[in-house]
This record gives structure tokens, sequence and C-alpha cells, in this order.
């Protein structure tokens, strides 16, 4: 029998902390301390103002996670504050999917940006967000554990 492969998001439960955190660790904090252990996965999964979203993997009976991202959101605007997608998984429009799913809940919750850093020499991930419409707003010398440069980026969005 084929075995079929498909990707739903869903919301985060407590019981993903340690791959999203191990996910934080791998893909996004390299070389930097690491910030988003899974205590602090867990706060954020249950914190009220932030949505963390995971991208599963349903491979036939097998299922994993592939991806994830998170959102605080604020009155007006919301940050995004992590987002990462397994290496083997990548250029499918996994992050695409994500990102727009959140974008749409914080326009729907009034938010009218959002904003987030990246370090500035992830340059896949400038381009991804800037396909999104993001724009590099401010240079951020240092911004990373006092050593490492980052880019703000943030995409606007107008009340209907
Ligand atoms: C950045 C990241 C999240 C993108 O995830 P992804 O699922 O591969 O992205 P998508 O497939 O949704 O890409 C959508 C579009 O973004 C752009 N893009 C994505 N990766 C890119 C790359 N490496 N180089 C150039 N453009 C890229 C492309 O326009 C792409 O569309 P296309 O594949 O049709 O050309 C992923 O590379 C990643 O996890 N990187 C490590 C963690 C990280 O940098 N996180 C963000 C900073 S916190």
């Amino acid at each position: 029998m084929t075995e079929l492969t498909t990707c739903a998001l869903r919301l985060a439960t407590v019981k993903d902390a340690k791959v999203l955190a191990n996910m934080s660790r791998h893909y996004i904090e390299q070389g930097l301390d690491w910030r988003w252990r899974p205590e602090a996965l867990a706060r954020q999964i249950n914190d009220p103002e932030t949505v963390v979203l995971v991208a599963e993997i349903r491979l036939g009976e097998r299922r994993f996670l592939g991806g994830f991202a998170a959102m605080n959101y604020r009155m007006e605007d919301a940050t995004l504050a992590l987002l990462a997608v397994h290496p083997r998984l990548r250029r499918k429009g996994i992050a695409r999917r994500l990102v727009k799913w959140l974008h749409k809940t914080a326009t729907t919750a009034g938010c009218e940006k959002i904003a987030l850093q990246v370090r500035a020499r992830n340059h896949p991930a400038r381009a991804f967000y800037r396909g999104l419409g993001y724009r590099e707003t401010c240079y951020l010398p240092r911004y990373y554990d006092g050593t490492e440069a980052a880019y703000q980026m943030e995409v606007l969005f107008t009340r209907q």
C-alpha cells in the first residue's frame, strides 16, 4: 500500500515542548546560548498571549513534528518569536503555511504590525520573510549574545 504524506497544522501542547526546544537549539539558536529550553517552550505554549503552531507530518502511521512557529500577541502588534522547519522538509512551503496562518490570526485579532528579529547573516530566512512582505527596518549590531548582528523586520497590515 502506498504511504500517504500529509502536513497538518495544529496548536502545540506541552508534550511537544521538548521536541520544539531541540529544534530551536539546532536550527535557530545554533552557536548561541540555548535560551528556548523545554521549560521556556512550555511557558510559551501555556501563555494566553502566545500561539505556538506546529506542522505535524503524517507519513503512513508515523507522525512527527516537521516545523513550528511561535507568535506573541499584544494590543495592536505581534512578534514572531520562533520559526523553524526540519532541514529535510525545507522548500516545500511549510514555513509559509505556518506564518500565513499566524498572519491571519494576528489580523483577525486587530494587529496592524508583525515584527521579528533575524540574524543578519541568515540570508535564507531574510529572503523568506521578504517574500511574505516583511521589510528590514533596523540593523541591530551585537543583538544576539552581545556578539551577533540582527535585523528587525516588520510587515504592516491595514485595517479593512
Ligand atoms: C527559514 C525557514 C523557516 C524557511 O522554511 P521553509 O519551509 O523551507 O520555507 P518555504 O518552503 O515555506 O519557503 C517559502 C519561500 O521563501 C523563500 N525561501 C525559503 N527558503 C529560502 C532559501 N534558503 N533561500 C532563498 N529563499 C528562500 C522562497 O521564496 C520560498 O518559495 P519557493 O520555495 O517557492 O522559492 C527554514 O529555512 C529554516 O527553518 N531555517 C532555520 C531556522 C531559521 O532560520 N528560522 C528563522 C529565523 S528565527
